[in-house]
């Protein structure tokens, strides 16, 4: 553990404009700084940076803390990963609690894993540049490969001498136990009990962490043998999940946020290559396929994925299937294949880093699109296969989570297939159904481990004169997390503004009523509803509206469309004056109730006092009528 007196010198050190500001730019207002705000979406500057009180705060999405915090959020660092990084910053010498009791054994194990590993890097990585045998050997491999020395350098590369314990006695002539060696997979010890290395006569790669610590490696061989496996790899550990690590993502993390974009690649190779060529937003799966727990690691730095493929038709149709998880974790998918023959290491040496760019840019397709059309071509005019693949595609779609996206996918795939876009919506909306259907069930089981009672989906009945409740219910819902930018020029999600401009408009129908406490409870909480939230949503009449008004609006445009010619894109693009619009049909609505209640009043009115003051009332409410409507022509006329 680190000494508290460590701790303190680095909060004392560390300044937070300095700390801030090797990742974000800052210009001087009055006694604070302001920069774009790295943790979400936003053009007009709203990140601060206080340097007395030693503080940043967003104050368009609200986030905020110390310089400590400002790591660990920034580069997703533990806390120690946090200090240990501020401390190599400001050079402060990391001092440990000497008593073991503060330290579990379990991270004394790990800590004692890693250290070995690191031992094993430098080993692998002096053999490669110092030795005249991993120069003439291993170092003349990369050279002939192309690889750059201060890229070699960067990635830790190394070489492992053709012997039996090279590293295993270099190791333990430092004092390192074998017992490690053994639980990181770098050593192994046969039925005899003698001890070798894992990694012979091999070029080495160490993996990172993300915070940059080495937890495993992989190590090719020199020349093709078809006896042995092209890489070696390090087992399962401790400190290496294969399941939760991308190759080369510590050395990418910064490029993908800057780029928004991550590219995926398969291979070691593939990743220093393009780093070298100067395309940094780039991790590998390394040869396994890809895992929920790596697509989530990507998405907390970037939406967008990009896949580089190097695969022959076969290869990818295998890998299709692990394309949808991506998309069911709401990420954009995108796809670039490679000529024949050709992977992107490859590819870039031989066009150069410029060309290769704009190969990406000008060939990548989308995942679902791209799909589309790999199965079309397999169906060509056989109607059964046909109707197997729509449903293929479909199901592909429903995975997205934002059904906005899959509305637009549903339309450009009908486009693409020639099919119907009402037949693709109504196998959309089946089956986002059953999902819902499915995951209610689910959470039933989990709440009370009680077997799931059957469900009934009936279509939600609603009554004509709610329709202004639900006009504002459906904006909500469809465009509730949407970011958008306020006067002021700050940015709020579409939610909060629509339950601001409400103000206490009372709901009539109770289920939206209740929608729209629970918008209300969310927010204040911090949390921004998507329609996930509803549709996955326990409480059955949820679900079911969520999912009745989030495919309505669909079908809406289309009738927009075809009667007024509008398109719904229009809609999310006016979505204030949406949203404005709707809130002063449904007051006009509570006005026109209240005008006719009070004229009910006027009728039998009886003293000169009851009517002058009911006529008073008369003329304000009217008056404010007047004041909407004209709001409301405004926005029609537009
Ligand atoms: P590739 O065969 O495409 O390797 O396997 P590569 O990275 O392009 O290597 P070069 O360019 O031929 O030197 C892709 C990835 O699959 C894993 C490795 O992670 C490799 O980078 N792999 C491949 C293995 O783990 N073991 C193998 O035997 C082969
Ligand atoms: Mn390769």
């Amino acid at each position: 553990m680190i000494k508290k007196e460590t701790i303190d010198r680095i909060f004392d050190t560390a300044r937070i404009e300095e700390v801030v500001g090797d990742f974000v730019s800052l210009k001087k207002r009055g006694a604070n700084l302001l920069g774009v705000c790295p943790f979400h979406n936003e053009k007009t500057p709203s990140f601060t940076v206080t340097p007395v009180k030693g503080i940043y705060k967003c104050f368009g999405c609200g986030k905020g803390g110390d310089a400590v915090k400002f790591i660990m959020e920034h580069e997703k660092y533990s806390y120690p990963e946090a200090l240990r990084y501020l401390a190599k910053k400001y050079n402060i010498e990391i001092e440990e609690t000497a008593e073991k009791t503060a330290n579990s054994a379990e991270d004394d194990y790990k800590e004692s894993l890693f250290i070995v590993s690191q031992f094993a890097q430098q080993h692998f990585s002096t053999t490669l540049l110092e030795t005249e045998i991993g120069q003439s050997i291993g170092l003349s491999y990369f050279k002939e490969r192309g690889f750059r020395e201060d890229i070699i350098r960067k990635f830790q590369l190394g070489y492992s001498t053709d012997e039996w314990s090279n590293l295993t006695d270099a190791a333990t002539k430092q004092g390192y136990k074998t017992a490690f060696l053994e639980a990181t997979g770098l050593a192994i010890k046969n039925e005899q009990g003698r001890i070798y290395d894992r990694f012979r006569g091999r070029v080495m790669f160490p993996i990172h962490s993300l915070s940059g610590r080495v937890i495993a490696f992989g190590g090719r061989i020199l020349k093709t043998d078809p006896k042995s496996p092209k890489y070696v790899n390090s087992p399962e550990t401790e400190i290496y999940h294969k399941s939760n690590v991308l190759y080369g993502l510590f050395f990418a993390k910064k490029a993908i946020r800057e780029h928004d974009t991550c590219y995926l690649v398969e291979g070691y190779t593939d990743v220093v290559s393009l780093h070298q060529a100067g395309i940094e937003n780039v991790v590998a799966s390394s040869g396994t396929s890809l895992t929920v727990e790596q697509i989530r690691l990507i998405a907390r730095f970037t939406q967008n994925v990009t896949i580089l493929y190097d695969g022959d038709a076969a290869g990818i149709k295998a890998s299709l299937r692990g394309i949808d998880m991506i998309l069911e974790e709401g990420l954009n998918v995108k796809i670039v294949l490679f000529p024949e023959g050709n992977d992107p290491d490859s590819y870039v040496k031989e066009v150069g880093a410029a060309a290769f760019k704009e190969y990406i840019e000008k060939t990548q397709k989308d995942f679902i699109l791209f799909k589309s059309n790999l199965l079309l071509a397999e169906v060509a005019n056989d109607p059964i296969k046909k109707a197997g693949l729509i449903r293929d595609i479909v199901e592909t779609i429903a995975k997205i989570p934002d059904s906005i996206k899959a509305s637009v996918f549903v339309k450009e795939c009908s486009v693409l297939l020639e099919i119907e876009e009402r037949v693709l919506l109504a196998e959309f909306n089946k089956l986002k159904l059953a999902q819902a259907k499915k995951g209610s069930q689910q959470a039933k089981v989990q709440d009370f481990e009680l077997p799931p009672e059957p469900v009934e989906i009936t279509p939600i009945a609603l009554r004509t004169d709610d329709y202004q409740e639900q006009e504002i219910i459906r904006l909500l819902f469809n465009y509730g997390s949407k970011i958008i930018s306020t006067e002021e020029g700050l940015e709020q999600s579409f939610a909060a503004f629509l339950l601001h401009e409400l103000e206490d408009t009372a709901f009539e129908n109770k289920l939206f009523a209740k929608i729209i406490q629970v918008y209300q409870s969310q927010l204040a909480l911090g949390n921004t509803p998507t329609d996930n939230f509803f549709i996955q949503h326990a409480e059955q009449d949820l679900s079911h509206i969520a999912i009745s008004l989030l495919s309505h609006t669909y079908q809406l445009s289309e009738n927009w469309k075809n009667t007024h010619g509008i398109h719904v894109k229009q809609e999310e693009e006016i979505l204030k004056e949406a949203g404005v619009n709707a809130i002063n049909h449904l007051k006009v609505r509570k006005l026109n109730g209240m005008i006719r209640q009070n004229q009910d009043k006027l009728q039998v009115a009886k003293t000169p006092e009851d009517i002058e003051r009911l006529q008073r009332i008369q003329l304000s409410l009217t008056a404010i009528k007047k004041e909407l409507s004209k709001a409301l022509g405004a926005v029609i006329l537009r």
